[in-house]
């Protein structure tokens, strides 16, 4: 229970920081994506236009006609010649002198910055006429004309045109709106805009500022893309890698799942474009020096949806989609899917060393499909190891089953999720306590605390929730020995396009900010050291008592002691570290501090840094015994060379 206790607490802590316990993986705090809260389009994805191809099942969806009087739009169908983006839009422009107007209101808006670059791209031909012109206009929220180009078409085959301009003013709400010009026929497809300004400057690329606070983070490894949306409502929605690979304009879209899942939430507008697909996913984690960890669908569907599984004698492809992945990551040039990969601009392997299979997958038709999957991929390749689903809650029937039969099959890592209250969180800071040290690990897969209730709309990043994450999370550091991998869930939030809260990372169309929650996870990975070592209250860990938590580790390679203390009361407490096996007598302890008096704070976009770390005035160790005062409600960081 976070407390309101009625005097100063103090307490005689132990630290060992010669005595490590065990090693902590260099993956131990990572990050979990899906495409959930328009996360990808819309979110990580910069592309601007929604529904650029007009595959949505509305093929207008996102596009207004602003004056019907000049022309009409026809959506064709060329199925034949293109069957992953067969629809494309035929513009009619009635008179000579006139033109017709077509918007796109973007992703609940577009989000333009002043002085910024944006390349206008469309695929496009012209049936009837030698040339046309085609002018894009960015429009304010207010109506004005903050941006414009123009673009030349010729001919009657498809050719892809695209032309840059700049931006004269910012709007987190503009639109987009491209006229056709003079009478005739256009024949339009993947009308597309992108910001310049995207990571690393790649062209139809990542937001930058979203990307930044991934990699802010250090995660030790990215888990994608999901979740339930690689399980899909049925086995045809299902995520499949290979289409999201190669040409954008041959990915085929699909819906996405939570389009319709969240009752109170619905968003009839959120499909994948998988502009954002498993080649961008690799090079992501490349670039924030995360191990890659795909989800891999493994015959089931979703088991809330429809519990669709395939026959497991129908199992073989969704298997090879799994071998395939591996050659697409790791394999040479003279590999059929390797030699994709060097032709996509990556000759060096991505270094794939983990996949899951499934996600929250249960019963004893997972148990079946995962040991086919198992035998196949282990057999050609012995070292990849497998993350395997322990189901949708941490206890119960589904889950003891799914443990021990998986422990029982030396299952290499398994996965656990809990959307629970930050009371269960404080009470399962010992959770990793008496798990077996040797034998299957445990990827904490997906956790947050939930202010309200699961899937409930009115849950909040609030600091008590993540405070109750710092807490349990101590535990996972204390059993790094069982813990070798654990990630926040869901990653990404757009403000005014979620489905599931809370979520570790909001955004609008300009802005984004860490919640308390993330810079929970944000210390503990960027402090993550190297090896446990004990930290005890009366030789007994420390996981609540008297409110108080806490986690010891070294870090080898900057020769440092590192401790992290957990204070959930509302009163300051004075506790007193005896700190044994460490070279120097006399030193300093550095440290840093989240802290609030207030449970129900949040950080917003407005005020996106309100709760976050501080630093503040060192305090010197004599004779071993460092003295600290912890202010009420605190996540406390020390650090000490050694
Ligand atoms: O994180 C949101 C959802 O929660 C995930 O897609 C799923 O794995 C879990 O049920």
């Amino acid at each position: 229970m976070l407390t309101c206790s009625a005097g100063f607490a103090q307490s005689k802590l132990t630290v060992q920081a010669n005595k490590p316990i065990a090693d902590i993986q260099p993956t131990m705090w990572g990050i979990f994506f899906e495409d959930i809260n328009f996360g990808a389009d819309g979110g990580l994805y910069a592309e601007l236009v929604k529904n650029r191809s007009f595959e949505f099942t509305q093929p207008l969806m996102g596009w207004k006609v602003m004056n019907e009087n000049n022309g009409n739009v026809l959506i064709l169908n060329r199925s034949a010649e293109n069957p992953s983006n067969p629809r494309y839009a035929r513009i009619s422009v009635n008179e000579k002198n006139k033109s017709f107007e077509l918007m796109n209101e973007g992703f609940r808006g577009m989000g333009i910055k002043k002085g910024n670059t944006y390349t206008f791209s469309l695929e496009a031909k012209i049936p009837k006429s030698a040339t046309g012109t085609i002018r894009a206009e960015l429009i304010s929220s207010k109506g004005d004309k903050i941006g414009s180009t123009s673009i030349e078409i010729s001919g009657n085959d498809w050719k892809k045109y695209s032309a840059d301009f700049i931006s004269t003013a910012t709007d987190s709400k503009a639109s987009l709106t491209v006229w056709f010009e003079g009478s005739g026929i256009y024949d339009v497809d993947m009308i597309s805009l992108f910001p310049n300004d995207t990571w690393k400057n790649r062209a139809g690329g990542l937001r930058a500022d979203l990307v930044q606070l991934l990699a802010d983070l250090k995660p030790g490894f990215i888990r994608f893309p999901g979740g339930c949306i690689v399980e899909g409502r049925d086995l045809a929605s299902r995520y499949q890698w290979k289409n999201t690979i190669g040409a954008i304009d041959e990915r085929k879209l699909i819906i996405n799942r939570w389009n319709t899942e969240i009752a109170n939430r619905p968003a009839p507008d959120y499909f994948q474009s998988f502009g954002l697909g498993f080649y961008e996913y690799f090079l992501l984690a490349e670039d924030i020096g995360a191990e890659p960890l795909p989800i891999i669908n493994c015959g089931m569907a979703c088991q809330f949806n429809t519990a669709e599984a395939v026959d497991t004698s129908d199992l073989q492809p969704y298997i090879q989609d799994a071998l395939d992945l591996i050659e697409f990551a790791n394999g040479s040039a003279d590999t059929k899917w390797g030699k994709l990969r060097v032709e996509l601009g990556h000759p060096a392997p991505f270094h794939l060393k983990m996949m899951g299979i499934g996600n929250e997958n249960w019963g004893a038709q997972y148990i079946e499909r995962l040991r086919m999957f198992t035998k196949a991929i282990k057999s050609k390749y012995p070292d990849m190891k497998f993350v395997n689903s322990s189901g949708t809650d941490p206890n119960g029937e589904r889950f003891d089953y799914l443990n021990d039969t998986l422990r029982k099959m030396n299952a290499d890592i398994i996965d656990e999720h809990y959307y629970r209250t930050p009371d269960w969180f404080l009470d399962n800071a010992r959770r990793y306590d008496n798990y077996p040290r040797n034998g299957s690990k445990v990827f904490a897969g997906e956790y947050a605390a939930q202010s309200d209730k699961t899937v409930s709309v009115n849950n909040r990043n609030t600091w008590k929730c993540a405070l109750s994450e710092a807490a349990f999370m101590t535990g996972l550091e204390r059993n790094a020995a069982v813990v070798s991998m654990a990630s926040y869930a869901p990653l990404f939030a757009h403000v005014d396009a979620w489905q599931w809260t809370p979520d570790l990372i909001w955004f609008d169309n300009l802005r984004s900010y860490g919640t308390p929650n993330y810079y929970v996870q944000k210390l503990f990975s960027i402090n993550k050291g190297t090896q446990v070592v004990p930290i005890t209250l009366n030789n007994d860990v420390v996981a609540g008592q008297d409110s108080l938590y806490a986690s010891a580790c070294f870090d080898k390679n900057k020769n440092e002691l590192i401790i992290k203390l957990v204070n959930v009361s509302s009163k300051v407490r004075t506790d007193e570290i005896n700190l044994i096996g460490l070279k120097k007598t006399t030193s300093v302890a550095r440290i840093t501090v989240l802290q609030s008096n207030n449970l129900e704070q949040c950080n917003s976009l407005d005020n996106p840094t309100a709760l976050s770390p501080t630093e503040e005035q060192p305090i010197g160790i004599k004779g071993n015994v460092l003295k600290i005062n912890l202010k009420p409600y605190s996540f406390t960081i020390l650090h000490i060379d050694n």
